[in-house]
């Protein structure tokens, strides 16, 4: 898919889902369901999802890397497409005031909502920046863990996010990403179609593929694992990326059979 077009549409996308929420976003966000349900239901609990503010839970997510990441007091961490601030705010309690959060997405509507939520809470150990995660606006060697979630199967460059991430970590920093793979090769209808792309399905890749891309970008001890099935779309939607992604499957055939979220590991 071309980069420029899919670059535009996903930021058009998640511009309109920061200011009109109830739209499906990622495939997982078409449930139909609350959007703390749905976090629930992908491995938050009631106590953190208290902890935050509640507008930086747009159910946009597909894991939560936060609880995966054995955060540090101290630590600096990066989210990669941090949408309304969800994990930047768990993050930033973790790692208290000596440490600190940056948020990085390309949607300004993101970021205003983002800094919005952090001034309005008092969180003082976040910042919210304009970027895109292919080129990240964050200096070498300054950062002791990305997390991201359910936003580099968005990217139509993956090994280039991989690429920067390992430029801004420090030696020995980590990875903790939650992302959406395939277990098998999607149907090309799905595949071509640009909604279910921006719907977080077309984009994602093979999870061997995956693997080699974070590799590739010279990251060790890399492990990806399966966490669950986290795409849950509602057969009746109308919602036109909803629909792109169960039309272009076809009759007969779910979701679950080509979709998993994974928890992405690394060390540089
Ligand atoms: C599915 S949402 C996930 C948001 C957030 N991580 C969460 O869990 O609530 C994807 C986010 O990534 C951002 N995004 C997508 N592609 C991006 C890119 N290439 N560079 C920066 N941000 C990107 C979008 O603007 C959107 O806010």
């Amino acid at each position: 898919m071309d980069k420029k077009k899919v670059r535009k549409v996903v930021r058009e996308t998640y511009g309109k889902i920061a200011q009109v929420q109830g739209n499906c976003g990622c495939g997982p966000s078409c449930c139909g369901t609350d959007t703390k349900q749905f976090a629930k239901s992908i491995g938050y609990t009631e106590e953190e999802l208290e902890s935050i503010p509640q507008e930086a839970n747009l159910a946009l997510s597909c894991g939560n890397p936060t609880a995966l990441a054995s955060l540090k007091e101290g630590e600096i961490v990066l989210d990669l497409g941090s949408g309304a601030g969800f994990d930047c705010f768990l993050a930033a309690a973790k790692v208290g005031q000596k440490g600190k959060v940056i948020g990085v997405d390309m949607t300004p509507e993101m970021i205003e909502k983002a800094r919005d939520n952090a001034k309005k809470n008092g969180v003082e150990n976040v910042e919210f920046r304009l970027g895109e995660i292919e080129n990240l606006p964050v200096a070498d060697n300054s950062v002791d863990v990305v997390i991201s979630n359910c936003v580099i199967n968005l990217s139509a460059e993956k090994p280039r996010v991989f690429q920067d991430i390992y430029r801004v970590l420090k030696p020995g920093g980590r990875i903790a990403i939650s992302d959406i793979a395939l277990k098998r090769e999607l149907p090309d209808k799905v595949r071509q179609s640009i909604e279910a792309y921006v719907g977080c399905i077309g984009g994602a890749i093979l999870i061997d593929e995956y693997k080699k891309i974070v590799e590739a970008s010279g990251l060790g001890d890399v492990r990806v694992t399966i966490k669950g099935t986290s795409a849950c779309i509602d057969s009746n939607t109308k919602d036109p990326i909803g629909r792109a992604i169960l039309d272009g499957l076809g009759d007969g055939k779910s979701l679950e059979e080509y979709v998993v979220s994974v928890y992405v590991e690394g060390h540089k």
